[in-house]
C-alpha cells in the first residue's frame, strides 16, 4: 500500500519507529503512516491477519455505541480518550448527525494526531468539539482542558476504545478510569475497547510480542475478569463484555466481516 502523500513531521515524531496511532490508520486503509508504521503493520498483518478485523470492528462498535448514546441514552458530551488519526465517522460526526448539539472532546498524546486534529474540529454551528494534546494518565490535566467545552454537571460519555491496552499496569488503568468516572455525573457513560487473548489465541499473542519489540508504545491484552475490574461500580449495558462486533450488530456490520474478534467491546451507565 504505498503512499503518494508524504506526511508532514510534526516535532516530537519519530518516523523511523512504528507508532501505534499510524499504523492503526494503515490497517484501516489510511494515508497517515511512513515505511516503518506499514512494515510493522504488514509483519503484524502476517502473524495475524484478524488485525484488519479487529481495526474495522472496532470502529463500528464506536458508530454504534455512539449512535445509542446520542439517540437512545440522550448523552450530548463526549470525551474520547485515544482518538487516533482522523478516519472516516469520527466520534463527533456520528454524534452530531444523531444530535447536531452534541459537544465533544478529543485527547490524544500523539504528535501526528495533534498536526491531523483541525479535521477533528469540524462542528456544528449548535455543537462543539475541542482537541487536548495530554497523556491519558494526567486526568487532571485532560478534565481542566475539556472543561472549557464540557460541562461536568450534565452527562458525560468517556470513551476509551484501544487506549488502556497502553497502560500495562492494570492497578494504574484501573485509576486512570476511577478518576475520570468520578468526575462525572450519575447518567455517564464509559466506553471501552480492548484487546484480548481470550478471543484470538496464539497468533494475536506473538504478534503483540513482535510489536513490543519493535513499536511503541507496547501493547497489553486482558481478560474479560480484567475488563470487568474497570467497571465497578457501573451498569453494565447488555449485551456485557463481548467481542465488539457482537455488540449490537446491526444489518450493516454482518457482510463478510468475521462474527467474533480479537477485541472486547463494552459500554456501561454511572446510576
Ligand atoms: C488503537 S488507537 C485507537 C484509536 C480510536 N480510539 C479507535 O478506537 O479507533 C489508540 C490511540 O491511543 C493513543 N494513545 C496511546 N497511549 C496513549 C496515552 N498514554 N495517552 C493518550 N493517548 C494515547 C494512540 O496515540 C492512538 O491514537
Amino acid at each position: 500500500m504505498e503512499d503518494e502523500r508524504a506526511p508532514i513531521e510534526p516535532s516530537g515524531l519519530n518516523p523511523g519507529v512504528a507508532h501505534n496511532a499510524r499504523v492503526w490508520n494503515y490497517w484501516l486503509g489510511g494515508k497517515d503512516h511512513y515505511p516503518a508504521d506499514r512494515e510493522v503493520g504488514e509483519r503484524v498483518f502476517g502473524m495475524f491477519p484478524g488485525i484488519v478485523h479487529v481495526a474495522r470492528a472496532d470502529r463500528a462498535f464506536l458508530g454504534r455505541a455512539v449512535r445509542h448514546l446520542a439517540g437512545e441514552a440522550g448523552i450530548r458530551q463526549f470525551l474520547d480518550i485515544g482518538t487516533g488519526l482522523p478516519t472516516v465517522d469520527n466520534t463527533h460526526e456520528v454524534a452530531q448527525r444523531m444530535a447536531p448539539d452534541a459537544r465533544i472532546v478529543y485527547v490524544d498524546n500523539d504528535p501526528m494526531v495533534l498536526v491531523h486534529a483541525r479535521a477533528l474540529l469540524t462542528s456544528t454551528p449548535e455543537g462543539a468539539t475541542d482537541y487536548v494534546d495530554a497523556d491519558a494518565r494526567d486526568t487532571g490535566a485532560i478534565l481542566k482542558a475539556a472543561a472549557g467545552t464540557l460541562d461536568f454537571d450534565r452527562p458525560v460519555a468517556v470513551m476509551l476504545l484501544g487506549l488502556l491496552n497502553f497502560i500495562l499496569d492494570t492497578g494504574e488503568a484501573r485509576g486512570i478510569v476511577r478518576r475520570l468516572m468520578d468526575a462525572v455525573p450519575s447518567g455517564s457513560h464509559l466506553v471501552l475497547t480492548h484487546p484480548t487473548l481470550e478471543l484470538g489465541g496464539e497468533a494475536n499473542a506473538e504478534a503483540m510480542r513482535f510489536w513490543n519489540e519493535h513499536a511503541t508504545p507496547p501493547i497489553t491484552a486482558r481478560s474479560s475478569r480484567e475488563i470487568a475490574g474497570f467497571l465497578d461500580g457501573l451498569e453494565v449495558l447488555e449485551p456485557g463484555i463481548v467481542s465488539c462486533s457482537r455488540w449490537r450488530p446491526e444489518f450493516a456490520d454482518l457482510g463478510e466481516a468475521p462474527s467474533e474478534v480479537a477485541q472486547f467491546g463494552v459500554v456501561a451507565r454511572k446510576p
